[in-house]
This record gives C-alpha cells, structure tokens and sequence, in this order.
C-alpha cells in the first residue's frame, strides 16, 4: 500500500504511524468548533485533537475535570463537520474512563458513532493499559497521553513538569512502553524534559507527539487558543504565539463600538435600499 502523504487526501491511523518510519513529522492541534476546525484543517494540520481543554479554553472552567462526555460530543460533531483531511480524535474527559472498561468502551462507541471521531485520546500509562486493550479489541484507535496529566491535577499537587527524577522519569519510560504494549497508535508526552522525551521518542515504535516535551519528538501539539493568543493566562514556557487574536478582536470590538455610538456604522453602502417606486408610493399614502 501506498502510503505517501504528500499524496493523500485523508490522514488515517496507518499514516500517523507511518509517519515514524518515514522520521516525518506529526503536526497536531485542538480544535472544538466549526470554524476552527475548518482553519486547521484547510491548512493541513495531520491531527485535529478535540480536546478537554476545551474545558479551560472555551467553557471557562479552572481545570478540564467538570467537563463532560455530552459536552465533548457537542463540541466533537461541530468540528467533525468541518474536518475533511486530518485524523480526528476526541478526549476522553475525566470520569469517562475512570469507573472501568465498560464505561470507557460505552463513551468512547459514543464518540465514534454520535461524533464521527476516528480515535480517542485517554491520560496515564501501566494504569491504563487494560482499557486501552478493551478499546482496541474493539476497533477503536487509542492514542495515549502521558507526563503531566491535566486531569490528574489534584494527584500531581499542581501542573508540574513530571520526569525530572531517576525513580519518575524511569517510571514514564514504563509507562509509555506499556501504552504502545496494549496496542495504543501514538502517544503524547506532555511537560516532560526533553532529554527524557528524546528517550522515549527513541525506544517506541509508535509516533510520539510532545507539548512541552522538546524537539525530539515524532510530532508536535498545541491547544489552538495558546498559538493564536486567544486565551486569558499567561503562556506557558513551550507555547510560541504565532498570532495575537485577542488583541485583533480586542481592537475590532473597540472600533464597532465607537462607530455605532458615533453613528459611522452603518453607512449607506451597509444598508438596504427601497427602489424609488416604492418610495413613492409611500409618500403619496402618508402611512
Ligand atoms: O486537551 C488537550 O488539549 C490535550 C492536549 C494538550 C494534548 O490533551
């Protein structure tokens, strides 16, 4: 089979991990909307991630944890209406996974059948391994995620950069070689230092894909918000604006204001316009 990229028209699960044998890079993003999804898409993003950031990033939430599998699958089906070329994977969010395989299998079938997702994304290594399998065994592709674990905020103390010790960072090697054991197609690291990344990246057979993890990667992800500046906290070390959206619409919403209040908005080119007959018409009834 003819696995060249550059020719295809849809990103499926073989070419992520065809992507590690040809030491091409994997470029992924989130996205929990129609028009953002359709952006990433069309500028030919591999991955779209709907992730449960969008907890933080567009619920206004403080952490992903109240987030839940309805409002995943909201957000999933609009942007699975805009998604043509890349592979798209859905988060399982907290509790969707936490009470047992079944439950994981029953949210994750959702994603797939009422959203259109063609992966799931779930967080933690050893722990996770049996659901992963069961999820697996059932035809759905699973990409793992590993390092700091949003959703395990309150077990970490905090959103630490984990791996930083011999005992942490050997248990993350064990962690990621038994994701790729129960059958997972790629996995992320997240905030882990890069020369633990770089290992790891070295010892799987399936493509890693870092945030906060360094250059050593096999791919990278960015929650869209964070690359635009669109999102209300200061960046954190490894995000690179590429863009400052908040201080676009910021300035837009500023001049709408003013020119309303000011009478400039609308002008007569933005307005409708009866034809003269009709005018007349009017004036002769006086109504
Ligand atoms: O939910 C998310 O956006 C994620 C990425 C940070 C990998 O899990």
């Amino acid at each position: 089979m003819d696995l060249n990229l550059e020719a295809v028209s849809k990103i499926t699960v073989p070419h992520i991990l065809d992507r590690k044998l040809r030491s091409a890079k994997i470029t992924c993003l989130t996205a929990y909307d129609y028009p953002t999804a359709r952006l990433v898409d069309e500028a030919g993003i591999d991955i779209i991630l709907v992730g449960d950031s969008l907890a933080q990033v567009v619920l206004g939430y403080d952490s992903t944890l109240p987030v839940t599998v309805d409002e995943m699958l909201h957000h999933l089906r609009a942007a699975r209406r805009a998604t043509r070329r890349a592979l798209l994977v859905a988060d399982l969010p907290y509790g969707a996974y936490h009470l047992g395989e079944t439950e994981a299998l029953r949210a994750s079938v959702r994603f797939v059948k009422e959203g259109g997702a063609e992966a799931v994304k779930l967080e933690g290594g050893r722990k996770r391994s049996a659901i992963i399998r069961r999820l697996v065994e059932a035809e759905i592709p699973v990409m793992g995620h590993i390092g700091l674990t949003p959703q395990s905020v309150h077990a970490m103390g905090g959103y630490r950069v984990q791996g930083k010790s011999f005992e942490s960072a050997t248990d993350l090697v064990a962690d990621a070689q038994a994701v790729e054991d129960a059958g997972a197609f790629a996995l992320v690291l997240e905030g882990i230092p890069r020369e633990l990344a770089a290992i790891i990246t070295e010892r799987l057979r399936i493509p890693t894909i870092g945030i906060g993890a360094g250059p050593g990667c096999d791919g990278q992800v960015l929650v869209l918000h964070d690359l635009v500046g669109l999102s209300f906290q200061p960046p954190a070390k490894f995000v690179r604006p590429y863009a400052n959206l908040a201080g676009t619409l910021r300035e837009a919403l500023a001049r709408f204001r003013d020119d309303v209040q000011a009478g400039r908005y609308p002008d007569d080119r933005e307005s409708y316009h009866w034809p003269a007959s009709l005018r007349e018409q009017f004036e002769k009834v006086r109504i």
